[in-house]
């Protein structure tokens, strides 16, 4: 027998991508976000709205919820596509009443789970079930399938990155596993910066700004609003951020980027963003050490350890000046003033999500602000202090050492 549960999930991968894409083609001949008022589009609108309630209705019907708690989340995010689509669509006919039963659904699942109850961006990721090759999207277009790639594997990457640092706590900044940890991390890092390279240059500018980025709005469910989606909704990179010791949790900006996000990771992405400033920063590790004991292991580990920032500091840089201002900040300008409004995903307006975005890539490159926290003076000390030993090659064999 088939169960409620399946139909949805069948539907969520067929009619609603054909419903989205046939609509997505004709804002797009236009050069329009959304268009309102026609009647063979508002039939495609009242559809979706229709089918998806009617599907989602079934599955509160049969009562019959996932119990695991990944089955939840990735059901979390089916609802939560419906309920995107419906904002995104602006459907008139998407009011209280025909998205009930999603709102109930989406609210039931979050509670359980401890998170806002919307699709966010690791249901495009990291909980996004392929079935025969493809994983769930919106739409077939080709644009959307590229952005969703390379920033899933942009974010795996600096998951990766994020676990070689933590392991690098319990061994010590001099041990000569250290070095290889912090190789294993550049190189992740190298990765993150690639594939924003390979986003930047095959994404369509227009594409994603008519057809992808409007279905990552803030929207409401039950009485409260969400804000939308974006891509760094994952805590590996604050690990990074403060694991290296480029930022603080003393700084309340970045303790508001850090708590502002926590309902719109993953469950154990939550636990990590807790655990976030319980170890000493490498940086100031490195530094005790290189002034206490400076010896060649810790001189070769502290360069590999300013090439991962400088990596972090690239990739976090290209992210602000390749991506956001071509693919959001340049398109904005010709949006018209009733738009504006509605353009990012947190809900401030552009202007100060932008200065929040460069406030970041200042500190991930540790750029030197006056009146602003910057790790340029410590990365300085060390590099003063490391050049000591200027005979060492850094990229030598990490086994020498420790033979
Ligand atoms: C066309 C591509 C992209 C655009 C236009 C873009 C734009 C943005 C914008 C506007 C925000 C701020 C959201 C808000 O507060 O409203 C943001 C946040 C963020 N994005 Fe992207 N992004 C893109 C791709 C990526 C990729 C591929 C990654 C990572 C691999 C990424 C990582 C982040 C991170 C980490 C944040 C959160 C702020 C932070 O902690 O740094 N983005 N992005």
């Amino acid at each position: 027998m088939t169960t409620a549960l399946a139909r949805f999930d069948r539907w969520i991968r067929n009619e609603f991508v054909e419903h989205n894409t046939k609509l997505e083609e004709a804002y797009f001949a236009e050069r329009r976000e959304v268009l309102d008022g026609r009647p063979e589009l508002d039939r495609i609108k009242r559809a979706l709205v229709a089918e998806g309630d009617h599907l989602i209705g079934g599955i509160l019907a049969e009562d019959a919820l996932p119990v695991p708690e990944r089955e939840k989340y990735q059901l979390l995010g089916m609802v939560g596509y419906h309920l995107a689509a419906c904002r995104r669509h602006e459907s008139a006919a998407a009011d209280a009443a025909a998205l009930s039963a999603a709102w109930s659904l989406a609210l039931r699942l979050g509670s359980s789970l401890g998170v806002a109850p919307r699709f966010v961006f690791a249901h495009q990721a990291m909980y996004n079930p392929a079935v025969g090759g493809r994983f769930q999207t919106f739409t077939s277009l080709e644009d959307e399938a590229v952005f969703l790639t390379n920033n899933g594997l942009g974010v795996f990457a600096y998951q990766r990155a994020a676990a070689a640092v933590h392991r690098i706590t319990a061994i010590g900044v001099s041990s000569p596993f250290s070095g290889h940890l912090l190789e294993a991390a550049r190189v992740a890092l190298d990765e993150v910066l690639r594939f924003n390279q390979v986003l930047a240059n095959s994404l369509d500018v227009d594409r994603f700004f008519f057809n992808v980025r409007p279905y990552f709005k803030s929207h409401r469910v039950g009485n409260a609003e969400y804000r939308g989606v974006n891509a760094g909704d994952f805590s590996a990179i604050n690990e990074l951020d403060v694991l290296l010791g480029l930022t603080s949790l003393r700084d309340p900006f970045y303790q508001n980027v850090l708590t502002e996000k926590y309902a719109y990771v993953t469950p154990e992405d939550q636990t990590r963003l807790r655990a976030i400033g319980s170890e000493e920063p490498l940086l100031a590790q490195f530094l005790r050490e290189a002034e206490a004991a400076p010896n060649p292991q810790l001189t070769r580990n502290a360069q590999l350890f300013l090439d991962v920032c400088r990596a972090h500091g690239a990739a976090y840089t290209y992210h602000h000046h390749k991506l956001v201002l071509p693919f959001l900040v340049e398109p904005a300008k010709t949006a018209p003033p009733g738009r504006l409004s509605a353009l990012t995903s947190s809900g401030p307006p552009l202007d100060v999500v932008v200065s929040g975005l460069s406030h970041l890539a200042d500190l991930r490159s540790a750029r030197d602000r006056p009146g602003k926290p910057s790790a340029r003076h410590s990365l300085d000390r060390l590099r003063e202090l490391i050049s000591v030993h200027p005979g060492d090659d850094h990229r030598a064999p990490l086994t020498s050492s420790a033979e």
